[in-house]
């Protein structure tokens, strides 16, 4: 009888009504009211995602041995949720009675990371790789972010997911740290603008997306237990101020918390972060959820701010349902946070009842790809005009990753795609010949290196030993070719920084010794050198940059690498990439390095630097980097006129310039706006202890421009870009005007 009368009422549930009162119903009815109808049970099952019975240890204590995880019989009457889009992440779980459906999440910052194939069924459901977000923030392009987001955004759609886990923003305070690659920047500007248009972008589908990892996740080394120590300055101006701007500009559905501490306290637990600061000051609306088995208590995180514990644990459940029955957590904070995530999940795609397809239009998305691809590299170096390469050229192709290309980083990050076009693939579609004996050579190696390893998955890639380039080779290389293309590559990924050591920040041997054969050779044919560097962040260069004739930066650019690496190297695309970091000449010179990954404690990390992180710390220090923050070069050259500054009342700034293609081939231009700190503060007035010699306050790109071709540029700049947080006075304090464009 009772089953009838749940089935009745789930039938009927507008209209039905239990013991008289009218139930509301999700989507329909004001959240308060849902809220107020939902049971004790109903809530904490809705705060605390649905894959409980999956046991998982964090890492160990350094010295400690690692535990297994897996599954364990869950509680009875609450079987593990496989979910509804295999692969996702995680879910939420959904009270049919209100109308509340399960909302899916996935990840991420380069794509959807779901499944590609699910079992009995023929259907694949590959997402498209996207360039990573090192290489997205090179293109200092809000429009092209934009439109991966919307890219992203539509395949989420398709694939039923309502919520993806992305953009990552944390600043990249060292070059060793492991999800650079998921990362836009050292700068606070180009990381919040960057997310901002990616979010945008995102939402426009209807589909939520998440900043994270808030705040502070600047290293994965310990990144479950690391304590940053950081002062309330360096938080509100550096790594703060990202997501300050991606909040106020894009309305993201959703924040991650971090794993980290700050300043003591686990960031689910931060009520600092999460409520003061987040909601109090930035009036975010969306929710919060954890980062995946995040540290911390249930009911701590609960009356912190933290909305959603996600995958979700019966440890948390427990914590946060006895919290309540013994009066330690004050109900009205639980019914809160309900009603936070109800508000989002309402705007979700399931949230309003909406179907999906499974079709997305993989091929438009692949070219939205490439697109972004070749607009993020960056051209380094091109000694005589070495690129762009005409077609017909015969290229020696050396390097593993010339063959086996790197296109995204290892973790969450990672996404199951459909293919990918290795470099050697992408300059062979532009009418660029790769030698034959070289290309055997190289895939032989591959095969044979790779052979007994395990197939590559999200976790790990297996990358082969480079490959021993002899002297006959380089020579028989250098005599049938026209031009040497030598790939240099680096994985990296989640959960484990880089290293300091040969093979990763700096050369192995085998690498170095291949670069002098190759240049050896090649020289002596009086035929050029060309690096490519393929990977999600920056690595020594001082060693070598001086070697070759050019180089170019190719991040992990997605699926679609090789076509876009041949688009720039034969000129279809000029190079309108711009470093987000510091390629610093020794790892020294990085302000975090006697810092990183931990301080003297293994634990801690004293922010020491302060605001001095990247390109501020190199000024502060009057540090030459090899190439500095912002760095690029082009096929063409470009000229500014009319320059025209005008301040506003509120202290906003309008910026307007001309920029005429003044070259031979057609390219995009950036410009990048600096504030300079008044070289004679007046200390009266204008209190700042130390303010950087420069910060980015504002940047814009022009379109594709034709040779003689002008364009003008409007920027408004925000008053709020011309200030620094003043810790004593616990609020923004105005600096002079001062603007620099480089
Ligand atoms: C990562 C997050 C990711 C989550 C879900 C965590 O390990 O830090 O960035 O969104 O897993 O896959």
């Amino acid at each position: 009888m009772r089953t009838l009368i749940i089935t009745l009422l789930f039938l009927c549930a507008t209209s039905i009504t239990t013991l008289g009162a009218k139930l509301p119903r999700f989507g329909v009815d004001p959240v308060e009211d849902v809220v107020a109808a939902m049971t004790l049970e109903e809530k904490v099952n809705l705060v605390v995602g649905t894959m409980r019975d999956y046991i998982y240890f964090p890492d160990p204590a350094p010295g400690m041995p690692m535990r297994t995880e897996g599954f364990v019989e869950g509680r009875p009457g609450t079987a593990f949720s496989e979910g509804r889009v295999k692969g996702a992440a995680g879910d939420s779980y959904a009270v049919p009675r209100l109308g509340i459906p399960a909302i899916v999440m996935a990840d991420g910052p380069a794509g959807v990371r779901i499944d590609a194939t699910r079992q009995g069924q023929e259907a694949t459901f590959f997402c498209t790789a996207f360039p990573t977000g090192s290489a997205l923030a090179a293109t200092w392009d809000t429009a092209v972010v934009d439109s991966v987001g919307k890219a992203i955004g539509t395949e989420a759609r398709h694939y039923g997911v309502d919520i993806l886990l992305a953009p990552a923003l944390n600043i990249m305070r060292s070059p060793l740290c492991g999800r650079n690659f998921e990362y836009y920047s050292e700068d606070p500007l180009l990381a919040g603008s960057m997310a901002a248009a990616y979010v945008r972008g995102v939402q426009s589908n209807g589909v939520g997306a998440t900043l994270k990892h808030y705040a502070v996740n600047n290293q994965e080394t310990m990144r479950n237990g690391v304590d940053a120590v950081v002062s309330d300055r360096a938080l509100r101006d550096i790594y703060l101020r990202g997501f300050e701007i991606a909040v106020r500009e894009s309305f993201p559905m959703a924040v991650m918390s971090a794993y980290n501490s700050i300043n003591g306290t686990v960031a689910p637990e931060n009520k600092y972060l999460l409520t003061d600061i987040l909601r109090g000051e930035w009036d975010f609306d969306g929710f919060v959820m954890t980062d995946w088995w995040a540290e911390g208590n249930g009911a701590v995180q609960t009356a912190a701010g933290n909305d959603m514990l996600m995958p979700g644990t019966w440890r948390q459940y427990d914590e946060i349902m006895n919290a309540v029955k013994d009066g330690t957590l004050d109900v009205k904070l639980l019914d809160r946070n309900v009603a936070n995530i109800l508000r989002a999940f309402a705007q979700t795609p399931a949230g309003k009842g909406l179907s999906y397809d499974n079709a997305p239009d993989l091929t438009a998305n692949a070219r939205t790809a490439r697109n972004a691809a070749a607009q993020g590299m960056v051209l380094l170096k091109n000694q005589n005009n070495t690129l762009p390469l005409a077609p017909g050229k015969n290229i020696a192709l050396f390097g593993n990753s010339g063959y086996d290309t790197m296109v995204g980083g290892t973790g969450s990050g990672n996404v199951n795609r459909a293919y990918k076009v290795n470099i050697h693939e992408g300059l062979a579609n532009a009418d660029l010949n790769v030698d034959t004996n070289l290309k055997a050579a190289y895939l032989d190696h591959i095969r044979l290196a790779k052979a007994d390893s395990k197939q590559d998955d999200v976790w790990s890639i297996t990358v082969a030993d480079e490959k021993i380039i002899t002297t006959d080779e380089a020579l028989r290389a250098a005599r049938d070719n026209d031009a040497a293309v030598f790939v240099i590559g680096r994985m990296a990924g989640e959960s484990a920084d880089r290293t300091l050591a040969e093979g990763d920040w700096f050369l192995s041997p085998t690498e170095r010794a291949n670069l002098d054969v190759v240049m050896t050779a090649f020289n002596n044919a009086s035929k050029p050198v060309i690096v490519l560097m393929n990977m999600g962040g920056v690595m020594d260069m001082d060693d070598w940059n001086h070697i070759p004739d050019a180089i170019l930066l190719t991040w992990l650019a997605g699926q679609e690498t090789g076509n876009a690496v041949a688009d720039v190297l034969t000129g279809k695309t000029s190079p309108s990439g711009r470093l987000p970091m510091t390629i610093a000449r020794r790892y020294n010179d990085y302000p975090s390095a006697s810092n990183f990954p931990h301080s003297t404690n293994p634990g801690t990390v004293y922010y020491d630097e302060d605001i001095f992180v990247g390109y501020r710390g190199f000024d502060k220090a009057d540090i030459q980097p090899v190439y500095p923050f912002g760095y690029g070069l082009s096929y063409t050259t470009f000229d500014y006129a009319g320059e025209t500054i005008t301040p506003h009342r509120d202290g906003a700034i309008t910026y307007d310039i001309d920029i005429t293609n003044t070259g031979t081939a057609p390219g995009a231009e950036v410009v990048q706006l600096y504030n300079l700190a008044p070289e004679n503060p007046d200390t009266s007035r204008f209190t700042a202890p130390v303010l950087p010699a420069k910060q980015l306050v504002a940047f814009a790109k022009t379109r594709v421009l034709q040779p003689g071709e002008t364009q003008h540029l409007t920027v408004n700049i925000p008053a709020d870009r011309f200030s620094y947080y003043n810790q004593a006075t616990k609020s923004r304090q105005t600096i002079p005007v001062n603007i620099f464009r480089k």
